[in-house]
């Protein structure tokens, strides 16, 4: 390997290694949400969801109460955001109970707190016994709450744990008569990453990667199956009790427990540039009429008030009431995600000359979908998306090489093996190293990068390969997590032409009796070819004089031999030279060498 240090190139983009936070695969609620209660304001459904209800005396009865359905009296909602609560007519004894997301974490010593918000309508007087239980019906903590009252209360506890158990669950019994509401159902421990509401362990994965930007929300969480089910960010801040649940596209309802104030804290935790990902009026199912998107326009304009504006603008006044006022310097914004044609484009036009207008210095990130992205405006990056196999990223890993340096900048927002690679594999992991040494090479275009998806809680995979797995209380992440760390924690500051005069050793047990050489969309020249069996005996060494019997071109492949030197001249094909061995050579260990003299792929063995 040569390194050529006195040739200095670009420098590497600073910003090049950072993540994706998807909402996904339950990776907030459930994941880096640290709330331990499912469906604790009971907006999931229309029934008793993740929740079960016990009474001793059969009479009981327990049903979700919509003030949607129902005039007020009797019927009072917590507040017009959330405005289903739980609804127990009790008559003697009852048990309600909770498990969390397939369990509850609890650690010996550590704090937790209990709240809830409750009202009763005909007097409800009995107190309510609040326990943490572990899996195997042990108590490990308890107390008791009082005094309800005909309006909605808040009601606290805090709970220190006697004894660990990742299988917890939470009951809630009383014995009385009388109709009593919750809602706001929480359980959540005092230890927090940074005192800032976060999982520990799972923010401690992500700041193990030392990550220069965080894209967030999504992905196709932003886009939602419908425009009603979008990703709105001014539904996700202030009280948690007015965030409005999203039920998005993979398959459960999103708390915003981690709302767009959330996501730009972590980010300034993790030292990352905060990267959000707006919808630009397109779900997978519809889009926002032209004349309809004035309301689009604002809510960018708007969060980026939130992100940066003083503390004497409206929106910059909440981020400061909500425990920031500091700006959070939000430089960059995504317009849409996967979207693309010329419905794309209007809608980007609109929001971006919106933004440029009134924020020149913000970085505007298009989709680069459908087979373009919109030019005008033109972006200043343009964000790609790779889903693939190992070989493809492998043989990709030059795609940048010689990719038009005057367009915008590319930012890799999505990238990832997703096949051939089982749950996540080596071989994954090296196809990804094989294309992140192609986006460090070429960073003076490729500005940044992320895997993607980053978090999926175990027990709800709506994605096959995910780099940070994780259920109740431990993580691990697949090689690729590795392959981040190692890159992002390895960075260098200026490319240096490497060149590489290599032998390739591969060791191939051979069953068919043929091995062959490929090559794909690139010329390539080989020479020192020799087939050689475990005991040492070469047992082929071609010279090459002409591409002769024992090496079968491929029709599409422009093989030739002279000196000795094995040639596919063809830049447009896949190319592959194959030798019939000889069937004696079956269940063989043997080895190819070859040296590659020329070429931008490396070469592909068969056997
Ligand atoms: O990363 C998973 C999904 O893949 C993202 O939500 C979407 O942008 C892409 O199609």
């Amino acid at each position: 390997i040569t390194v050529e240090v006195n040739k200095p190139g670009h420098k590497i983009s600073p910003m090049l290694f950072g993540i994706f936070f998807e909402d996904i695969n339950l990776s907030t609620d459930g994941g880096m949400y640290p709330e331990l209660v499912r469906n604790r304001s009971f907006e999931d459904a229309d029934t008793l969801q993740y929740w079960k209800f016990i009474s001793a005396d059969g009479q009981s009865k327990a049903s979700i109460a919509s003030a949607d359905a129902q005039v007020r009296p009797p019927i009072l909602p917590l507040n017009p955001y959330n405005r289903k609560s739980l609804c127990i007519k009790a008559n003697g004894a009852f048990n309600l109970v909770n498990d969390g997301y397939w369990g509850m974490n609890i650690i010996q010593g550590d704090c937790y707190t209990f709240q809830l918000a409750a009202r009763t309508t005909d007097d409800f007087r009995a107190p309510l016994t609040i326990r943490i239980v572990s899996s195997t019906g042990k108590e490990l903590a308890s107390g008791e709450i009082k005094a309800f009252g005909t309006q909605w209360q808040y009601h606290s506890l805090d709970l220190s744990a006697s004894g660990s158990d990742p299988k917890a669950h939470l009951e809630i019994s009383g014995t009385g008569k009388g109709t009593l509401y919750l809602d706001m159902v929480s359980l959540m421990p005092d230890k927090t990453w940074k005192n800032h509401g976060l999982r520990i362990d799972l923010a401690d994965a992500l700041d193990s990667l030392h990550p220069r930007f965080m894209r967030f929300p999504g992905g196709s969480f932003v886009e939602g199956v419908n425009i009603a089910d979008m990703y709105n960010w001014k539904n996700t801040i202030g009280n948690i009790d007015m965030r409005t649940p999203l039920r998005n596209l993979w398959g459960y309802n999103s708390t915003n427990g981690i709302g767009f104030q959330e996501y730009l804290q972590l980010a300034e935790d993790l030292g990352a540039e905060p990267l959000f990902c707006i919808n630009a009026g397109m779900s997978y199912g519809e889009v926002v009429p032209m004349d309809r998107m004035g309301q689009w326009e604002q809510d960018a304009l708007d969060a980026i008030q939130y992100a940066n504006g003083p503390v004497t603008s409206v929106w910059g006044s909440l981020r400061a009431k909500n425990g920031h006022p500091e700006p959070f310097h939000l430089k960059y914004i995504e317009i849409g995600n996967e979207n693309g044609g010329t419905t794309y484009d209007k809608r980007w036009e609109l929001i971006a000359n919106a933004i440029h207008a009134k924020y020149p210095n913000i970085k505007l990130i298009a989709d680069e979908w459908e087979g373009g992205h919109p030019h005008d405006p033109m972006p200043a990056i343009i964000d790609e998306h790779y889903y693939n196999n190992p070989d493809w990223f492998i043989w990709n890993a030059h795609k940048y090489d010689s990719y038009d340096r005057k367009g915008p900048k590319v930012f890799i927002g999505e990238y990832a093996v997703t096949s051939g690679t089982g749950k996540g594999d080596l071989r994954g992991a090296i196809g990804e190293a094989a294309w992140m040494t192609g986006m460090e090479r070429n960073s003076d275009i490729v500005e940044m990068g992320s895997y993607a998806p980053l978090f999926c809680n175990a027990n709800h995979r709506a994605w096959p390969i995910n780099l940070i797995n994780f259920d109740s209380y431990r993580w691990y992440g697949i090689p690729s997590y590795y392959v981040q760390e190692m890159f992002s924690n390895n960075q260098g500051t200026v490319e240096l032409p490497v060149s590489i005069e290599h032998a390739p050793v591969f060791e191939i047990p051979v069953s068919s009796g043929c091995i062959g050489l490929g090559t794909r969309n690139s010329s390539a020249e080989f020479k020192d070819l020799q087939v050689v069996s475990s005991k040492g005996k070469i047992l082929f060494n071609p010279k090459f004089s002409q591409i002769d019997d024992q090496w079968r071109k491929s029709p599409r492949s422009e093989w030739t031999a002279q000196n000795g030197v094995l040639k596919n001249s063809s830049n447009t094909f896949w190319g592959s030279a194959i030798f019939m061995g000889d069937t004696a050579w079956t269940n063989y260990t043997i080895t190819l060498k070859a040296r590659k003299i020329s070429g931008e792929h490396g070469f592909q063995i068969y056997f």
